[in-house]
């Protein structure tokens, strides 16, 4: 049995989004449905097929959540058509498990009469879903201004007339506007979702691009994840946790501070000691963690998750548990994630080396703070431990900079095309 479903992956992904931005994250599921009802209608798709594009299309505008606090979709979009394009395709290239089909994302605003200028690979679902967004937009008119004729004059130069025909077919066939009006698409939507069937990587690939969405969105956090998820992998062999155990914390430690999403950037990035208020906010990101991730993981996971706060002594947070409440893989996640805060750099403090870091967790743990058993087994395998994380860890940093570096090559190459 798999500890989390294919559909409640989905489900995280569309949580965590929303809360960062629910316009985008709503865009994206009325551009995903009238994608979905137009490839429906094709009949050239099998359902998996289908589902993947419709994953697709429900985040063609993961590249605008680099950018924090918007709150005007269209009139954001129009200004930043190429950046948040190129930024989402990048996302989906390197990050998810859908990175051969990007592209799609990559050309969702090239008018149709360019098709010709690019190569393209999977022109015909490009075309559905630039129409798709289009045809959004073209809904809540009222903030872009298209003129009503919109897709008539522009057949064949915006967008494809193949595509057209198809959403107009689709559309006296299926009802689309109507239950987008009427809500109706929700449901249909969460069904087609639920008959996903990934595999277990499929499902962590996913996981995995959400979580550096948000740490990617600070230079200082890029690492942090990674690194708490590393650190306590070890450490759950080495104190010999059982590996359905060790898989729970692999999650747990991997969906911790999802909650981060929430947190305004220059909170995260602060480069001093955080005010009351400021300390208030950056300590809700466990119970927004727990509010995405209640009900569509194990409680084990849950509580792995939102634990590591909290101290032995009950001083912790966000419950103010104590010792004899938490389990070893809890105290394990709640040490592995002070040594990746310790040992990483952050916008408050340099990477400390192992000498202070060995005196700071010596001294929490004789204060009962945090676990001495799991404290001493990090020491005495310290170097080890930090060997193998230096030699996984270039992997992160190597997205990272590839994705950094491939923005501005791709810009240069497109500069000629773009308006
Ligand atoms: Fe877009
Ligand atoms: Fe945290
Ligand atoms: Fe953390």
């Amino acid at each position: 049995m798999s500890i989390i479903s294919s559909q409640n992956v989905i489900t995280i992904i569309r949580k965590t989004l929303s809360i960062l931005n629910p316009n985008i994250m709503a865009h994206g599921e009325i551009v995903g449905y009238i994608l979905y009802k137009m490839l429906e209608y094709g009949q050239d798709y099998s359902e998996q097929e289908i589902l993947e594009y419709t994953m697709l299309g429900m985040m063609h505008d993961i590249g605008l959540y680099r950018v924090d606090g918007l709150d005007n979709v269209a009139d954001f979009e129009l200004k930043n058509t190429w950046s948040h394009s190129i930024y989402g395709f990048l996302f989906l290239k390197y990050l998810s498990p859908m990175g051969d089909r990007a592209e799609i994302v990559l050309y969702h605003h090239l008018d149709y009469e360019r098709y010709g200028l690019v190569k393209m690979k999977y022109e015909h679902v490009t075309a559905c879903l630039a129409l798709a967004d289009k045809m959004d937009s073209f809904m809540r008119r009222d903030k872009t201004e298209m003129e009503t004729d919109y897709f008539t004059r522009y057949r064949d130069i915006k967008v494809s007339g193949k595509a057209l025909d198809i959403f107009l077919e689709a559309e006296k066939k299926f009802g689309i506007t109507a239950k987008l009006v009427s809500g109706e698409y929700k449901e249909e939507l969460g069904a087609l979702l639920s008959r996903s069937q990934w595999s277990e990587g499929y499902k962590k690939s996913f996981l995995e691009m959400l979580v550096y969405t948000i740490d990617f969105r600070s230079e200082y956090t890029v690492l942090h994840t990674m690194a708490t998820v590393n650190f306590a992998v070890q450490l759950g062999k080495l104190m010999g946790v059982g590996a359905r155990e060790q898989k729970r914390m692999y999650y747990g430690a991997l969906l911790h501070d999802l909650g981060k999403i929430a947190i305004p950037l220059d909170i995260l990035e602060s480069p001093g000691k955080l005010s009351d208020e400021e300390m208030r906010i950056m300590k809700a990101h466990v119970r927004i963690t727990e509010i995405i991730l209640s009900g569509l993981v194990e409680p084990d996971v849950l509580e792995i998750a939102i634990r590591h706060h909290e101290k032995l002594d009950g001083s912790g947070y966000h419950k103010g548990l104590t010792e004899k409440e938490l389990t070893l893989p809890q105290k394990i996640v709640a040490v592995a994630d002070m040594l990746s805060a310790l040992y990483g750099q952050r916008s408050y403090k340099p990477s400390f080396e192992s000498g202070k870091i060995e005196k700071i967790l010596n001294k929490d743990a004789d204060n009962y703070k945090i676990s001495k058993p799991v404290v001493d087994c990090l020491m005495k395998n310290y170097d080890n431990i930090i060997n193998n994380f230096e030699e996984q860890k270039g992997e992160t940093i190597g997205l990272y900079l590839k994705i950094k570096e491939q923005y501005e090559e791709i810009w240069k190459k497109f500069e000629g095309i773009m308006q």
